[in-house]
């Protein structure tokens, strides 16, 4: 039975896995926090987080996630990691924005949004190397809004990739290629309706340098296999070889974002504009990224790579672990601490006062955000669970792009 499921999933005609997590995590917060670019400070834009509940304004790589959080947004008991992304906005015809609800992916449950996280130990390969305590690592680019210097053929240009569903039927023709192949899938926001959503495919690197936890770009330590990629079969399941500087394989970590555009399909402006903006303010979805900080306990992720080999990834199949509910999942939830508004209501413009940049440059960052008065960060330990406005704006210092 597990086989037509990864076929809807990936559609891979490859021998089995080695190994293969696949799981839902719900919605943990949405705010403007990402403790790996701009730690202590009100980040640029509006990420969603998942995972533990251990996720702060600042990770000391030190601290000790398994033990600190007292749960997880994640299928898993013991995966108290944090995965984000940026989130989407609809732009209306009147400039007024909504934020776009994220949808449990097929054969997940019923997580409160989130994604769908994946670990994947590819086929005729060496066995991988679960990541350490303290691993921390980026894919993609926020400013990036053109593929123009990336070689189509390399990693990179399938990384980040959306796709436009023709229907939500699982087994629909326009879910049946491997993540960022096909006719479906693009580099960049699909520039038609799309009937049945869209998913955005986000793949991190797979090779590490065997030293470093992180790097100043939070990308160096790791990097992709070398090589081209194959057309027809893109980077799920790929095989190939990681470069001498960065010898050691460690799992294909893959995210999986279904945002459920359909209620915007009839509000689209006359003029036909693709009108989805993700947070940074990127109507192309070139700058769409993913953000990873290793969590799980002991040497729990080891012993799964090394004996969950359901080829559907069905967490049920992976006796190693310890499965957590939907509702455990998702009563797991952070307040925001960042007094904005950011979801639930018509947004006059984008949190972080991002303007809407298209391209094909790079964009610029937002130096500082005196507009948004009423955000602000309170380092007092009480706000967590009772945030005010503070008095004074938030200072958002220009980030470096990551
Ligand atoms: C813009 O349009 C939406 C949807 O029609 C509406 O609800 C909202 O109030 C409008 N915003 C402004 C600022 O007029
Ligand atoms: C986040 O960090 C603050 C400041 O160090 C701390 O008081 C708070 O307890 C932390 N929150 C969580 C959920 O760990």
């Amino acid at each position: 039975m597990h086989w037509p499921l990864l076929l809807a999933f990936t559609s891979v005609v490859a021998p089995s896995a080695h190994a293969l997590l696949r799981f839902p995590c719900s919605q943990l917060v949405t705010q403007r926090f990402d403790p790996l670019v701009t730690p202590g400070e009100v980040s640029p834009h509006v990420h969603q987080i998942v995972g533990g509940n251990a996720f702060n304004l600042t990770m000391d790589p030190n601290n000790d996630l398994p033990n600190m959080a007292t749960c997880t947004t994640c299928r898993f008991q013991e995966d108290k990691s944090n995965y984000w992304t940026a989130v989407m906005y609809f732009k209306h015809p009147n400039g007024s924005y909504t934020r776009v609800p994220q949808i449990p992916n097929h054969f997940t449950g019923s997580p409160n949004g989130g994604m769908t996280v994946y670990y994947i130990q590819p086929p005729n390969l060496e066995p991988v190397t679960a990541f350490r305590k303290g691993f921390r690592m980026i894919t993609g680019n926020p400013m990036l809004r053109s593929y123009d210097k990336i070689d189509p053929d390399s990693a990179e240009a399938y990384a980040v990739t959306f796709r436009c569903w023709e229907s939500t039927a699982p087994f629909d023709p326009s879910n049946m290629s491997p993540p960022g192949v096909g006719n479906y899938d693009t580099v960049h926001l699909p520039n038609k309706k799309c009937p049945g959503g869209i998913r955005a495919n986000i793949f991190f690197p797979s090779c590490w340098d065997g030293v470093n936890l992180d790097s100043p770009d939070h990308k160096s330590h790791v990097a992709f296999m070398t090589g081209r990629v194959d057309r027809n079969t893109g980077l799920i399941l790929r095989s190939g070889t990681c470069p001498s500087t960065h010898p050691v394989r460690i799992p294909l970590l893959f995210y999986e974002v279904y945002w459920d555009t359909r209620p915007f399909n009839d509000m689209w402006p006359t003029d036909g504009s693709q009108p989805f903006v993700l947070s940074m303010g990127d109507p192309t979805g070139y700058g769409h990224h993913g953000d990873y900080v290793f969590g799980w306990e002991g040497d729990s992720l080891q012993r799964a790579m090394n004996t969950c080999t359901d080829i559907g990834g069905v967490p049920e199949g992976c006796r190693e672990l310890t499965l957590v509910t939907d509702a455990q999942i998702n009563s797991c939830t952070q307040r925001p601490q960042v007094n904005e508004i950011v979801e639930g209501s018509y947004l006059e413009k984008l949190p972080g006062c991002n303007p809407i940049q298209a391209g094909p440059a790079s964009a610029t960052m937002v130096a500082n955000c005196d507009a948004v008065s009423t955000t602000g960060f309170r380092s007092d330990p009480t706000s967590v669970n009772a945030p005010e406005v503070t008095a004074s704006p938030a200072i958002i210092t220009a980030a470096p792009a990551h």
